[in-house]
C-alpha cells in the first residue's frame, strides 16, 4: 500500500530531539502531524523535498523570550525567530508579561521593555489567549504570567515596596484566573528594583496558586553576582514551600549566569549545587550563548569595569548602538549622568566570563533560550543569532558538545521541562514542527554592530506542518502558530 500525504522530506539526517544518535531517514507529514519516519520509498507526497543528507530536527523551542507583544503583531514580526529555526516561544519571562494588565501611563521599568502604555490593553489573560488564537503568528506560544505585571495592577502602580496582605490576595486571584485561562505558569524578576522589594514570603504566597491550579515557576533571580548562591537557595526554597513536600513546583532558573569579574568561575559552584539539590526537586535553567547580557538601562547599577552599549533611548533615539563611555565623553559628563539623561533606555552589558557561559551551556540541565528583546532599536544579537550560534560556533566549530546534544537542548529537553506534549521530537504522531538545516553551513551573522542580521544555513522551517521560513526568501506570511495554553492545568 502506498502512503499518500502532504509532504515527504527524503534522505534527511534526522536529529530526533531526544539526544539519540542521528540517523538517515525519510519523514512524512500529513496535516499538522508527522505520520511516518523511516524508509518511505513507497510513500508519495503532494510536495517532496530532497534533503540530500542535510539535517532535519524538531523545530526549536526558544525557552526564554520577551516576545509577548511580538507574537501579537503578525508573522513578519517573528522573522528574527523563524529564520533561526524556532517554531515555539516561551513568553512572559522575568516577571514581565503583557497580560493581565491595562496601563494608562508608561509602565515602570523593566515592564516597559515590552513597550509603552499603548501596548498594555488586556485586562485578563484570557484576552491575550484569544488575541493569539484569533490572529495567530508563525510560531507557537507558551505564555507565563509575570509577577511584576500582577504587582503593578494589585498595588496601583506603587510598587517600590513589599505588597500588603490584601494585595497579595489580589495577585493570587489574578494568577489563579490567568492559569485557568491559559497561562502556563508564574514568572518573577526579583532582580529588578520594584520586585526586589518583594520578600521571599510574598513570592511563595503567590506561587502557592501554581500548586493548586497547575503550572510552573520561572525566575530571573534576585542576584546573579556576589549573592548568586543565596539566590539559588531562595529559589529552591520557593518551589519547595509553594509546592508540597512530595511535589515541589517545576522550576526554570532564567538565563543562568555568574555576573561580574569577581564571580567569574563560580558556575562550578552553582552547577554542583543545582545537581545536588536536583536529586530531590526539579531544577532546570536556560542560557543564551553570549557573555553579554541586556535589559533596561539602570544607571545606579552601572560599574566602571563593565562595558555598556545602548540598545534604545526614548529621549535620544540616535544613541542606540553606541558605547555609553563615548556618549558621556561627547556630552562632557560622567557616565552616570549620561545614563540618567538617556532614560528610559535599554543597554547591553558585558559582564560575564566566556568560560562560565560554556560550562553552563554544556551542563545537562541547560536549555537554550535567546532572551532576545524584539522592540529595541539596536538589540543584543541574541535576538537573531542564538540558535545558529549554538549549532555552528559552539557545537560544530568549538566541539563544546555534539550536534545531537545541541538539538536536544533546543527541542526535546525544553518540551519536557515545559510539559509540551508531542513537541520537540521527531516521531510518528508528533506535531510537524521541523527545521531543515545544513550542519556544514549553519552559523549566526548577527553582531553587536549589526544585530538584525539573518543567520545562514537554516534552509526551511515548518510549524504545525506549514512552512514558515525558506532561506533567501522574503518573510513568510504563514501563521500556523498556536496558543499552547497550560499543559499542567489541574482539572477538578
Ligand atoms: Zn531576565
Ligand atoms: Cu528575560
Amino acid at each position: 500500500m502506498t502512503l499518500r500525504c502532504d509532504l515527504v522530506i527524503r534522505d534527511a539526517t534526522v536529529f530526533d530531539g531526544t539526544g539519540a544518535p542521528r540517523f538517515r531517514a525519510d519523514v512524512a507529514v500529513e496535516g499538522d502531524r508527522i505520520v511516518a519516519v523511516g524508509d518511505l520509498g513507497s510513500a508519495s507526497g503532494k510536495e517532496e523535498i530532497l534533503a540530500g543528507g542535510r539535517a532535519l530536527a524538531p523545530g526549536f523551542i526558544d525557552a526564554h523570550t520577551h516576545d509577548d507583544r511580538a507574537v501579537t503583531c503578525g508573522p513578519e514580526c517573528m522573522h528574527c525567530k523563524t529564520s533561526q529555526g524556532v517554531t515555539t516561544v516561551v513568553v512572559g519571562n522575568c516577571g514581565v508579561s503583557l497580560a493581565p494588565l491595562r496601563m494608562e501611563k508608561r509602565p515602570p521599568p523593566p515592564l516597559d521593555l515590552l513597550g509603552d502604555e499603548s501596548w498594555f490593553t488586556m485586562g485578563s489573560f484570557g484576552e491575550y489567549a484569544e488575541a493569539l488564537t484569533k490572529r495567530p503568528t508563525s510560531v507557537n506560544t507558551f505564555a507565563l504570567c509575570g509577577h511584576m505585571s500582577l504587582r503593578v495592577e494589585a498595588m496601583g502602580g506603587d510598587v517600590y515596596r513589599a505588597a500588603k496582605d490584601f494585595e497579595i490576595a489580589r495577585m493570587q486571584d489574578r494568577l489563579r484566573e490567568s492559569l485557568r485561562q491559559g497561562a502556563g505558569g508564574f514568572s518573577t524578576g526579583l532582580y529588578y528594583p520594584p520586585n526586589a522589594e518583594a520578600p521571599t514570603d510574598e513570592v511563595i504566597a503567590i506561587a502557592q496558586v501554581v500548586r493548586e491550579e497547575g503550572g510552573m515557576y520561572t525566575t530571573h533571580m534576585r542576584d546573579e553576582a556576589d549573592h548568586v548562591m543565596d539566590s539559588i537557595r531562595e529559589t529552591l526554597r520557593t518551589t519547595r514551600e509553594a509546592g508540597t513536600e512530595d511535589e515541589p513546583l517545576d522550576l526554570v532558573i532564567s538565563h543562568h549566569k555568574c555576573s561580574m569579574s569577581e564571580n567569574f568561575g563560580r558556575s562550578r559552584e552553582t552547577l554542583a549545587y543545582m545537581d545536588l539539590m536536583g536529586q530531590d526537586q526539579p531544577v532546570a535553567f536556560d542560557v543564551y550563548p553570549y557573555p553579554a547580557g541586556s535589559t533596561v538601562l539602570m544607571p545606579d547599577k552601572l560599574r566602571q569595569d563593565v562595558k555598556v552599549q545602548i540598545t534604545w533611548s526614548v529621549p535620544f533615539p540616535e544613541m542606540a548602538g553606541r558605547n555609553l563611555d563615548h556618549i558621556a565623553a561627547e556630552w562632557g559628563v560622567t557616565r552616570r549622568e549620561a545614563g540618567d539623561r538617556l532614560l528610559p533606555a535599554g543597554a547591553i552589558t558585558f559582564q560575564m566570563d566566556e568560560a562560565d557561559v560554556r560550562r553552563i551551556m554544556a551542563h545537562p540541565r541547560s536549555m537554550i533560550g535567546s532572551d532576545g528583546i524584539p522592540h529595541d532599536a539596536m538589540p543584543h544579537p541574541r535576538l537573531w543569532g542564538t540558535f545558529p550560534r549554538v549549532l555552528g560556533m559552539y557545537a560544530r566549530d568549538l566541539g563544546l558538545f555534539s550536534l545531537e546534544t545541541a538539538v536536544h537542548k533546543m527541542t526535546g529537553r525544553t518540551a519536557k521541562v515545559f510539559g509540551l506534549p508531542d513537541r520537540g521530537v521527531i516521531r510518528a504522531g508528533a506535531f510537524a514542527d521541523l527545521v531543515l538545516f545544513d550542519p556544514a553551513r549553519v552559523r549566526d551573522h548577527a553582531t553587536y554592530a549589526a544585530p538584525m542580521t539573518v543567520s545562514e544555513g537554516i534552509e526551511q522551517v515548518w510549524c504545525n506542518g506549514e512552512r514558515t521560513y525558506t532561506e533567501g526568501h522574503e518573510p513568510s506570511s504563514a501563521a500556523p502558530g498556536r496558543f499552547l495554553g497550560n499543559p499542567r492545568r489541574k482539572t477538578r
